[in-house]
């Protein structure tokens, strides 16, 4: 998608062997280039967020490997590179399904064959992954043209939580795609971008894609949702997800069971997009068996931004010592989930209608 009317992907390979990543750690203030050239780099580069969002991190974790074959294809580093990438984060399954994909292809191979192999692998991945976010865009936009005929052509209001846009992904993203589909097709849409505390996810990279990408969106604090649907200001709620298990259970980023409460007491239809790599059909209930990834206090007592001299800096919001929490996901269950939108089509929140996707 666009910065400045560029278009630009999130994680590239570089011409001398590297990879190159958007930081998303500066983002909105400063668009700056990361280069990745080791494994230990890639870890961190998704332990600390400089690239996020579900599909992202898996793609990351097939680069990181393809660099780690690089330096040395025997079977202990990829063992070691695989445990190490696969501990980075825990609650997005595209980063296993990433690692495991790529296990099959590079176990049964010689070693001299393992370096070339991960980059093709990496590099399809990636494109594959384009090619899945657009197909989610064209199957959710169809749910769009539909509130689009119902409202006789009146602007359309989606709520969305966190990012789950282009920056999310390789390119499109999951739940922005269906909107900018839509905006392709001329739809009148307008995009209420929760800010998403405590990493602001939604201020800073929702806020900033769509802006790029001039679809109109307004930003608001993360208690205000509820109250707009009870008012009748949202046609649709969009979001993504970093894990949904068989029986359509759904991890997502902290507070996305809440907008769901919210949509369902209200009949507000509740949709969640996402590619079939964030399936995890091995998981039941996702209350019991999805690990929740804890993050730091300091992201809950502090928050970073741009001062007014222009400076990014972090400021302390809570008296110095404060215990805090930080669960950075939670799960919402089926029952309170319209549908899913995958790049196969759209199904039902229910366990027959998930089995199908399978395999
Ligand atoms: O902690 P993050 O920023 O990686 O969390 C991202 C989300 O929760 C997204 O909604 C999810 O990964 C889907 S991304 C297409």
């Amino acid at each position: 998608m666009l910065i400045e009317g560029q278009p630009t992907r999130t994680i590239w390979p570089a011409a001398d062997g590297a990879v190159e990543i958007l930081d998303q750690t500066r983002l909105p203030h400063e668009v700056r280039t990361v280069r990745l050239t080791t494994l230990d780099d890639a870890v961190m580069a998704i332990g600390t967020m400089q690239v996020r969002g579900a599909p992202l991190i898996g793609v990351t974790a097939a680069f990181g490997l393809a660099l780690a074959m690089s330096a040395d294809p025997t079977d202990s580093n990829l063992l070691a590179a695989s445990a190490a990438l696969v501990a980075s984060r825990p609650t997005a399954v595209n980063l296993a399904w990433a690692v495991q994909r790529t296990m099959a292809d590079l176990v049964p191979l010689a070693s001299p064959a393992r370096e070339a192999a991960a980059w093709a692998m990496a590099v399809r991945m990636a494109d594959e992954d384009v090619a899945a976010c657009r197909a989610i865009g064209e199957n959710g936009a169809e749910i769009i043209a539909k509130i689009a005929t119902s409202k006789k052509g009146e602007r359309i209001h989606v709520l969305t939580h966190c990012n789950a846009g282009w920056l999310a992904t390789v390119d499109w993203g999951t739940a922005l795609a269906p909107v900018y589909v839509a905006q392709e097709r001329g739809v009148d849409l307008h995009v209420w971008v929760d800010e998403t505390r405590p990493r602001n996810q939604g201020a800073a990279l929702t806020a900033f894609e769509l802006r790029h990408q001039g679809v109109p969106f307004t930003l608001i604090s993360d208690n205000a949702g509820g109250h707009l649907m009870q008012r009748g200001d949202v046609d649709l709620c969009l979001v993504g997800a970093d894990r949904i298990t068989a029986r359509g259970d759904v991890a997502n980023k902290i507070g996305t069971y809440l907008k769901a409460l919210a949509a369902h007491d209200t009949g507000v239809p509740f949709w969640v997009a996402a590619p079939l790599s964030t399936f995890d059909f091995s998981l039941e209930s996702g209350l019991d068996e999805i690990p929740i990834e804890s993050r730091s206090p300091r992201e809950v007592t502090h928050m970073w931004g741009r001062l007014a001299n222009g400076a990014l800096a972090e400021i302390e919001t809570a008296p110095t010592g404060s215990a805090a929490s930080n669960p950075a996901f939670d799960v919402t269950p089926a029952r309170l989930i319209s549908g899913f939108i995958t790049e196969r089509g759209r199904h039902a929140a229910r366990r027959e209608s998930l089995n199908a996707l399978r395999g």
